[in-house]
């Protein structure tokens, strides 16, 4: 496998990172089997999981997988009811073909905003880096413009709604507290923060859905 770490596919604007096409042209452009995670791997995210995924068995949603290690590892540590979904059609049929060998691993084109799953169908949904993406913007991230709260608010409502009771949302990500939490408030779960790293922290934020969710406006 080849680690990504080439510059040429950093974007000259930084927002492209909120759109399907850089993704897409993204995942054309480098080797099939490149192999990039965002963040942290799941050797070292493996304690943390460990607190919130009750069993092996458990029924989880990974969202925007892109070619990240995590769901083939998690796989391979025993995890066998994963479903990966990712936007970019390229990245999806480059995964299946990688881990031809997982036969249980679903992966399925499918935005994050929609999701096309009945309610309550996951114990666990984990979500490393994805949202960061669709906050890509311009402008103040202190004040972030109505149409982007909007767009991770529709991630959030799709969690929530396909989220079984007692299932755990997990959000792994570089965003603070005082920028991620507002975000993440709902009236059926509690929001836990853990960091993880030492010169540099990110953050490991758990949701574990307490009731059946309330539609939201
Ligand atoms: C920053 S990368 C994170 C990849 C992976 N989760 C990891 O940890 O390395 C964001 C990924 O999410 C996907 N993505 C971004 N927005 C999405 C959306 N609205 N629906 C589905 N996938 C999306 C992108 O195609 C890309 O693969």
């Amino acid at each position: 496998m080849v680690a990504s770490t080439s510059l040429n596919v950093v974007p000259e604007d930084p927002t492209a990172y909120k759109t399907k096409e850089y993704w897409e042209q993204r995942y054309q452009q480098e080797s099939p089997d490149t192999t990039f995670d965002w963040f942290k791997t799941h050797e070292e995210l493996k304690p943390l999981f460990q607190g919130c995924i009750p069993h092996k068995d458990a029924s989880i949603l990974i969202l925007g997988c892109g070619n990240s290690t995590l769901g083939e590892d998690m796989y391979r540590d025993g995890y066998k009811n994963i479903t990966n979904i990712d936007y970019s059609g390229t990245v999806i049929e480059n995964m299946k073909k990688r881990c031809e060998d997982m036969p249980d691993m679903k992966w399925l084109e499918m935005d994050i905003r929609a999701l096309e799953f009945e309610n309550e169908s996951f114990d666990i949904i984990i979500d490393k880096g994805t949202m960061d993406a669709l906050m890509c913007d311009r402008g103040d991230v202190w004040d972030p413009s109505e149409e982007l709260v909007a767009e991770v608010k529709k991630e959030v409502d799709e969690v929530e709604r396909v989220l079984k009771v007692g299932g755990s949302f997990i959000y792994i990500t570089f965003g603070q507290p005082h920028f991620r939490k507002r975000h993440l408030v709902r009236d059926c779960w509690q929001v836990k923060t853990q960091t993880l790293g030492d010169a540099f922290h990110y953050f490991f934020y758990s949701m574990q859905k307490e009731k059946p969710s309330t539609p939201s406006s």
